[in-house]
Protein backbone atom coordinates (compact mmCIF):
# COMPACT_ATOMS: atom_id res chain seq x y z
CA UNK A 1 0.00 0.00 0.00
CA UNK A 2 1.15 3.29 -0.87
CA UNK A 3 0.20 6.06 1.41
CA UNK A 4 1.01 9.86 1.42
CA UNK A 5 1.00 12.20 4.76
CA UNK A 6 0.69 15.34 3.96
CA UNK A 7 1.74 17.63 6.59
CA UNK A 8 4.41 15.03 7.17
CA UNK A 9 7.07 16.54 9.02
CA UNK A 10 4.80 18.17 11.31
CA UNK A 11 3.87 17.09 14.99
CA UNK A 12 1.13 14.42 14.08
CA UNK A 13 2.17 13.72 10.46
CA UNK A 14 5.95 12.72 11.63
CA UNK A 15 4.58 10.43 14.22
CA UNK A 16 2.25 8.71 12.24
CA UNK A 17 4.71 8.66 9.47
CA UNK A 18 7.12 6.76 11.42
CA UNK A 19 4.72 4.96 13.56
CA UNK A 20 3.01 3.59 10.28
CA UNK A 21 6.79 2.88 8.55
CA UNK A 22 7.14 0.58 12.01
CA UNK A 23 3.95 -0.98 12.21
CA UNK A 24 2.46 -1.34 8.66
CA UNK A 25 4.19 -4.08 6.97
CA UNK A 26 4.52 -3.82 3.30
CA UNK A 27 3.45 -0.24 3.38
CA UNK A 28 5.32 2.27 1.54
CA UNK A 29 5.17 6.14 3.34
CA UNK A 30 6.05 9.17 1.87
CA UNK A 31 5.46 12.76 3.26
CA UNK A 32 4.36 16.03 1.79
CA UNK A 33 5.89 18.86 4.08
CA UNK A 34 6.72 22.68 2.83
CA UNK A 35 8.50 23.21 6.19
CA UNK A 36 6.16 26.18 7.26
CA UNK A 37 5.77 25.09 10.65
CA UNK A 38 8.97 25.82 12.97
CA UNK A 39 10.81 22.59 13.83
CA UNK A 40 9.33 20.71 10.94
CA UNK A 41 13.22 20.41 9.35
CA UNK A 42 14.32 18.61 12.61
CA UNK A 43 11.30 15.87 11.92
CA UNK A 44 11.75 15.70 8.56
CA UNK A 45 15.62 14.52 9.65
CA UNK A 46 13.88 12.05 11.46
CA UNK A 47 11.87 10.97 8.44
CA UNK A 48 15.20 10.90 6.85
CA UNK A 49 16.42 8.33 9.32
CA UNK A 50 13.75 6.11 8.56
CA UNK A 51 14.12 6.08 4.94
CA UNK A 52 10.79 8.24 4.50
CA UNK A 53 10.73 10.34 1.23
CA UNK A 54 9.55 14.24 1.67
CA UNK A 55 8.13 15.77 -0.92
CA UNK A 56 8.81 19.54 -0.29
CA UNK A 57 5.61 21.03 -2.10
CA UNK A 58 3.01 23.74 -1.21
CA UNK A 59 -0.09 21.84 -0.47
CA UNK A 60 -1.78 24.94 -2.53
CA UNK A 61 -0.20 24.44 -5.82
CA UNK A 62 -2.25 21.45 -7.06
CA UNK A 63 0.01 22.01 -10.46
CA UNK A 64 3.22 20.39 -8.39
CA UNK A 65 0.52 17.94 -6.75
CA UNK A 66 -1.04 16.29 -9.90
CA UNK A 67 2.73 15.17 -10.49
CA UNK A 68 3.51 13.25 -7.72
CA UNK A 69 3.73 9.19 -7.96
CA UNK A 70 0.27 7.68 -7.40
CA UNK A 71 -1.21 6.62 -4.36
CA UNK A 72 -3.18 4.39 -2.39
CA UNK A 73 -4.28 6.15 0.89
CA UNK A 74 -3.63 9.65 1.56
CA UNK A 75 -3.57 11.32 5.36
CA UNK A 76 -3.94 14.39 5.71
CA UNK A 77 -2.41 15.97 8.16
CA UNK A 78 -1.58 19.45 6.89
CA UNK A 79 -3.03 22.84 8.43
CA UNK A 80 -1.94 25.79 9.83
CA UNK A 81 -3.56 24.74 13.29
CA UNK A 82 -3.30 27.72 15.19
CA UNK A 83 -6.28 29.23 16.17
CA UNK A 84 -5.24 33.03 16.23
CA UNK A 85 -3.89 32.63 12.78
CA UNK A 86 -7.20 32.81 12.20
CA UNK A 87 -7.24 36.51 12.61
CA UNK A 88 -3.21 36.82 11.75
CA UNK A 89 -3.40 35.17 8.36
CA UNK A 90 -6.64 34.52 6.82
CA UNK A 91 -4.95 34.11 3.64
CA UNK A 92 -3.04 31.51 5.06
CA UNK A 93 -5.64 29.78 7.17
CA UNK A 94 -8.21 29.29 3.91
CA UNK A 95 -5.72 28.61 1.17
CA UNK A 96 -3.81 25.88 3.08
CA UNK A 97 -6.41 24.38 4.94
CA UNK A 98 -9.46 24.28 2.52
CA UNK A 99 -7.80 24.75 -0.96
CA UNK A 100 -5.04 22.27 0.13
CA UNK A 101 -8.32 20.21 0.97
CA UNK A 102 -9.60 20.61 -2.19
CA UNK A 103 -6.20 19.68 -3.89
CA UNK A 104 -5.72 16.92 -1.76
CA UNK A 105 -9.48 15.35 -2.94
CA UNK A 106 -8.16 15.61 -6.95
CA UNK A 107 -5.46 13.36 -5.93
CA UNK A 108 -7.56 11.11 -4.32
CA UNK A 109 -9.87 10.86 -7.47
CA UNK A 110 -7.10 10.81 -10.00
CA UNK A 111 -5.38 7.91 -8.10
CA UNK A 112 -7.90 6.02 -6.90
CA UNK A 113 -7.08 6.59 -2.98
CA UNK A 114 -8.83 6.70 0.36
CA UNK A 115 -8.22 9.61 2.64
CA UNK A 116 -8.29 9.63 6.74
CA UNK A 117 -8.73 13.45 7.20
CA UNK A 118 -7.40 15.19 10.68
CA UNK A 119 -10.31 17.19 11.50
CA UNK A 120 -10.61 19.13 14.62
CA UNK A 121 -12.72 19.42 17.99
CA UNK A 122 -12.58 23.29 17.13
CA UNK A 123 -15.31 22.90 14.28
CA UNK A 124 -18.56 23.47 17.09
CA UNK A 125 -19.49 26.72 18.07
CA UNK A 126 -17.96 28.57 20.40
CA UNK A 127 -20.51 30.16 21.27
CA UNK A 128 -22.44 27.12 22.36
CA UNK A 129 -19.26 26.14 24.25
CA UNK A 130 -18.90 28.90 26.05
CA UNK A 131 -22.84 28.74 27.10
CA UNK A 132 -21.76 25.49 29.06
CA UNK A 133 -20.30 27.89 31.67
CA UNK A 134 -21.98 29.93 33.63
CA UNK A 135 -19.68 33.12 34.62
CA UNK A 136 -16.65 33.64 31.30
CA UNK A 137 -14.32 34.79 34.13
CA UNK A 138 -13.50 31.53 35.33
CA UNK A 139 -12.64 32.57 39.29
CA UNK A 140 -13.15 29.50 40.23
CA UNK A 141 -11.84 25.75 39.16
CA UNK A 142 -14.43 25.02 36.67
CA UNK A 143 -16.45 21.40 37.10
CA UNK A 144 -15.89 18.97 34.25
CA UNK A 145 -19.14 19.01 32.19
CA UNK A 146 -20.73 16.43 29.77
CA UNK A 147 -18.03 15.24 27.45
CA UNK A 148 -18.69 16.69 23.19
CA UNK A 149 -19.73 14.20 21.06
CA UNK A 150 -20.20 13.59 17.33
CA UNK A 151 -23.91 15.43 17.14
CA UNK A 152 -22.35 18.97 19.41
CA UNK A 153 -23.96 21.85 17.44
CA UNK A 154 -21.44 23.04 14.08
CA UNK A 155 -23.98 25.43 12.49
CA UNK A 156 -22.39 28.63 13.97
CA UNK A 157 -18.97 30.53 14.31
CA UNK A 158 -15.98 28.31 15.35
CA UNK A 159 -13.17 30.68 13.81
CA UNK A 160 -11.50 30.31 10.68
CA UNK A 161 -9.44 27.56 11.28
CA UNK A 162 -12.73 26.16 12.37
CA UNK A 163 -14.84 26.50 9.41
CA UNK A 164 -11.89 25.23 7.30
CA UNK A 165 -11.79 21.67 9.29
CA UNK A 166 -15.76 21.88 8.78
CA UNK A 167 -15.62 22.79 5.26
CA UNK A 168 -13.16 20.53 4.32
CA UNK A 169 -14.71 17.29 5.88
CA UNK A 170 -18.12 18.58 3.64
CA UNK A 171 -15.95 18.82 0.96
CA UNK A 172 -14.67 15.15 1.07
CA UNK A 173 -18.04 13.61 1.37
CA UNK A 174 -19.13 16.18 -1.38
CA UNK A 175 -16.05 15.21 -3.44
CA UNK A 176 -16.63 11.43 -2.70
CA UNK A 177 -20.09 10.72 -3.47
CA UNK A 178 -21.65 8.63 -6.41
CA UNK A 179 -17.31 7.24 -6.27
CA UNK A 180 -16.56 3.84 -4.28
CA UNK A 181 -13.72 6.10 -2.14
CA UNK A 182 -13.60 5.30 1.21
CA UNK A 183 -12.81 8.65 3.64
CA UNK A 184 -12.61 8.67 7.61
CA UNK A 185 -12.52 11.88 9.86
CA UNK A 186 -10.88 12.39 13.34
CA UNK A 187 -12.22 15.24 14.71
CA UNK A 188 -9.03 15.22 17.83
CA UNK A 189 -9.19 17.10 20.65
CA UNK A 190 -6.17 18.34 22.18
CA UNK A 191 -2.94 16.31 21.34
CA UNK A 192 0.27 16.16 22.92
CA UNK A 193 3.81 14.48 23.01
CA UNK A 194 7.70 13.93 21.86
CA UNK A 195 8.07 16.06 18.95
CA UNK A 196 5.63 18.83 18.94
CA UNK A 197 7.47 22.05 19.15
CA UNK A 198 4.26 23.71 21.65
CA UNK A 199 3.56 27.15 21.39
CA UNK A 200 1.31 29.96 23.28
CA UNK A 201 -1.59 29.73 20.44
CA UNK A 202 -0.76 25.67 19.85
CA UNK A 203 0.41 22.95 21.10
CA UNK A 204 0.21 23.73 25.00
CA UNK A 205 1.05 20.88 26.89
CA UNK A 206 4.31 20.21 25.04
CA UNK A 207 4.99 24.73 25.64
CA UNK A 208 3.68 24.47 28.99
CA UNK A 209 6.48 21.25 30.10
CA UNK A 210 9.14 23.08 28.15
CA UNK A 211 8.83 26.21 29.58
CA UNK A 212 9.32 24.91 32.98
CA UNK A 213 12.14 22.44 32.13
CA UNK A 214 14.09 25.66 30.70
CA UNK A 215 12.76 28.06 33.43
CA UNK A 216 11.25 30.30 31.39
CA UNK A 217 7.66 32.14 32.23
CA UNK A 218 4.60 31.60 31.09
CA UNK A 219 1.18 33.73 30.88
CA UNK A 220 -2.41 32.26 32.00
CA UNK A 221 -4.34 33.99 29.04
CA UNK A 222 -8.18 34.30 28.65
CA UNK A 223 -11.19 33.77 31.00
CA UNK A 224 -9.93 36.30 33.66
CA UNK A 225 -6.55 35.01 33.51
CA UNK A 226 -7.21 32.60 36.27
CA UNK A 227 -5.74 29.06 34.39
CA UNK A 228 -8.63 27.09 35.18
CA UNK A 229 -9.79 26.73 31.39
CA UNK A 230 -9.82 23.10 30.73
CA UNK A 231 -9.00 20.51 27.89
CA UNK A 232 -8.85 16.87 27.21
CA UNK A 233 -5.20 15.20 26.29
CA UNK A 234 -4.87 12.50 24.09
CA UNK A 235 -1.07 10.95 23.65
CA UNK A 236 0.40 10.76 19.81
CA UNK A 237 0.81 7.64 20.14
CA UNK A 238 -2.73 6.69 21.07
CA UNK A 239 -3.71 8.60 17.76
CA UNK A 240 -0.96 6.64 15.25
CA UNK A 241 -2.37 3.34 16.88
CA UNK A 242 -6.15 4.15 16.32
CA UNK A 243 -4.64 5.18 12.61
CA UNK A 244 -3.39 2.63 12.12
CA UNK A 245 -6.67 0.47 13.07
CA UNK A 246 -8.33 2.87 11.23
CA UNK A 247 -6.46 2.01 7.98
CA UNK A 248 -6.19 -1.97 8.66
CA UNK A 249 -10.18 -1.95 8.65
CA UNK A 250 -10.75 0.85 6.71
CA UNK A 251 -12.90 -1.94 4.18
CA UNK A 252 -15.39 -2.65 6.93
CA UNK A 253 -15.56 1.00 8.32
CA UNK A 254 -15.68 3.84 6.47
CA UNK A 255 -17.19 7.35 5.60
CA UNK A 256 -18.12 7.81 9.26
CA UNK A 257 -16.97 10.40 11.23
CA UNK A 258 -15.74 10.36 15.36
CA UNK A 259 -15.05 12.26 17.96
CA UNK A 260 -11.55 11.02 19.59
CA UNK A 261 -9.54 12.54 22.15
CA UNK A 262 -8.18 12.13 25.77
CA UNK A 263 -12.31 12.11 26.97
CA UNK A 264 -13.11 12.78 30.95
CA UNK A 265 -10.26 11.13 32.57
CA UNK A 266 -7.55 12.74 30.79
CA UNK A 267 -8.98 16.30 31.18
CA UNK A 268 -7.18 19.36 33.22
CA UNK A 269 -7.16 22.45 34.21
CA UNK A 270 -3.98 24.90 32.53
CA UNK A 271 -3.61 25.56 36.35
CA UNK A 272 -3.51 21.80 37.04
CA UNK A 273 -1.29 21.04 34.05
CA UNK A 274 1.40 23.99 36.11
CA UNK A 275 1.12 21.81 39.21
CA UNK A 276 1.91 18.37 36.98
CA UNK A 277 5.13 20.08 35.34
CA UNK A 278 6.10 21.97 38.56
CA UNK A 279 6.19 18.31 40.18
CA UNK A 280 8.09 16.44 36.95
CA UNK A 281 10.48 19.15 36.22
CA UNK A 282 11.03 20.11 40.24
CA UNK A 283 10.68 23.74 38.65
CA UNK A 284 8.75 27.04 39.26
CA UNK A 285 7.96 29.62 37.26
CA UNK A 286 6.68 32.86 36.68
CA UNK A 287 2.75 32.88 35.29
CA UNK A 288 1.53 36.77 34.32
CA UNK A 289 -2.12 37.14 34.33
CA UNK A 290 -3.67 38.11 30.89
CA UNK A 291 -8.01 38.85 31.75
CA UNK A 292 -8.95 38.97 28.18
CA UNK A 293 -10.19 36.69 26.57
CA UNK A 294 -9.71 35.89 22.16
CA UNK A 295 -12.77 35.45 20.38
CA UNK A 296 -12.03 32.36 19.25
CA UNK A 297 -11.09 30.94 22.57
CA UNK A 298 -13.51 28.33 24.57
CA UNK A 299 -13.31 27.75 28.32
CA UNK A 300 -13.78 23.81 28.02
CA UNK A 301 -13.62 20.89 25.62
CA UNK A 302 -13.65 17.46 27.16
CA UNK A 303 -13.94 14.51 24.16
CA UNK A 304 -16.80 12.00 24.25
CA UNK A 305 -15.19 8.68 23.23
CA UNK A 306 -18.74 6.55 23.33
CA UNK A 307 -18.50 6.19 19.16
CA UNK A 308 -15.01 5.25 19.01
CA UNK A 309 -14.65 3.32 21.79
CA UNK A 310 -17.63 0.91 20.05
CA UNK A 311 -16.90 0.99 16.33
CA UNK A 312 -13.18 0.18 16.76
CA UNK A 313 -13.26 -1.70 20.72
CA UNK A 314 -10.36 0.96 21.24
CA UNK A 315 -9.76 3.79 23.92
CA UNK A 316 -6.73 5.92 24.80
CA UNK A 317 -4.20 4.17 27.05
CA UNK A 318 -1.76 7.02 27.97
CA UNK A 319 -2.76 9.09 30.93
CA UNK A 320 -1.80 12.85 31.04
CA UNK A 321 1.06 11.63 33.53
CA UNK A 322 2.79 9.53 31.03
CA UNK A 323 2.14 12.01 28.41
CA UNK A 324 3.91 14.53 30.66
CA UNK A 325 6.46 11.78 31.12
CA UNK A 326 7.45 11.25 27.75
CA UNK A 327 7.63 14.72 26.80
CA UNK A 328 9.92 15.21 29.60
CA UNK A 329 12.47 12.42 28.75
CA UNK A 330 12.37 13.35 25.10
CA UNK A 331 13.53 17.28 26.49
CA UNK A 332 16.29 15.33 28.91
CA UNK A 333 17.75 13.98 25.57
CA UNK A 334 17.14 16.95 23.18
CA UNK A 335 18.40 19.95 25.26
CA UNK A 336 19.46 21.57 21.82
CA UNK A 337 15.80 22.35 21.14
CA UNK A 338 15.14 24.61 23.67
CA UNK A 339 15.31 27.68 21.11
CA UNK A 340 12.36 26.14 19.00
CA UNK A 341 9.43 26.43 22.01
CA UNK A 342 8.27 30.15 21.83
N1 LIG B 1 -1.96 19.04 17.45
C1 LIG B 1 -3.20 18.99 17.89
O1 LIG B 1 -3.46 19.10 19.10
C2 LIG B 1 -4.33 18.77 16.90
C3 LIG B 1 -5.62 18.57 17.39
C4 LIG B 1 -6.67 18.36 16.49
C5 LIG B 1 -6.42 18.34 15.13
N2 LIG B 1 -5.16 18.54 14.67
C6 LIG B 1 -4.93 18.51 13.22
O2 LIG B 1 -3.88 17.61 12.97
C7 LIG B 1 -3.13 18.05 11.85
C8 LIG B 1 -1.66 18.14 12.22
O3 LIG B 1 -1.48 19.07 13.27
P1 LIG B 1 -0.06 19.29 13.94
O4 LIG B 1 -0.27 19.59 15.36
O5 LIG B 1 0.84 18.19 13.55
O6 LIG B 1 0.41 20.63 13.21
P2 LIG B 1 1.89 21.01 12.71
O7 LIG B 1 1.89 22.46 12.47
O8 LIG B 1 2.91 20.46 13.65
O9 LIG B 1 2.00 20.21 11.34
C9 LIG B 1 1.48 20.67 10.13
C10 LIG B 1 2.55 20.49 9.06
O10 LIG B 1 2.03 20.97 7.82
C11 LIG B 1 3.03 21.69 7.15
N3 LIG B 1 2.39 22.69 6.31
C12 LIG B 1 1.69 23.79 6.70
N4 LIG B 1 1.27 24.49 5.64
C13 LIG B 1 1.71 23.82 4.54
C14 LIG B 1 1.56 24.04 3.15
N5 LIG B 1 0.92 25.11 2.66
N6 LIG B 1 2.12 23.13 2.29
C15 LIG B 1 2.78 22.05 2.77
N7 LIG B 1 2.96 21.81 4.09
C16 LIG B 1 2.41 22.67 4.96
C17 LIG B 1 3.88 22.35 8.25
O11 LIG B 1 5.20 22.62 7.81
C18 LIG B 1 3.83 21.27 9.34
O12 LIG B 1 4.96 20.43 9.27
C19 LIG B 1 -3.73 19.39 11.42
O13 LIG B 1 -4.62 19.16 10.37
C20 LIG B 1 -4.48 19.85 12.65
O14 LIG B 1 -5.55 20.66 12.31
C21 LIG B 1 -4.10 18.74 15.53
Amino acid sequence: MKILITGGCGFVGSNISVYLKKNLKNAQISSLDNFSRHGSKINFKRLKKNNIKNFHINIERFSKIKVLPKFDLIIDCCAEPAIEASRKDPDRVFQTNLVGTFNILKKCLKDNANIIFLSSSRVYSIYKLRKLVNNLNLSKPLKIRKPINENFETSEPSSLYGFTKLASEKLIKEMFFNTNLKYIIDRFGVIAGPWQFGKQDQGFVSLWLAKHFFKQNLSYIGFGGNGNQIRDVIHINDVCEIVLMQIKRLNKIYNDTFVIGGGKKNSLSLKELTSKCEKITKNKINFAKISATSIYDIPYFVSNNSKIKKRYNWQPSKNIDAILFDIHKWLINNKRLKKFFR
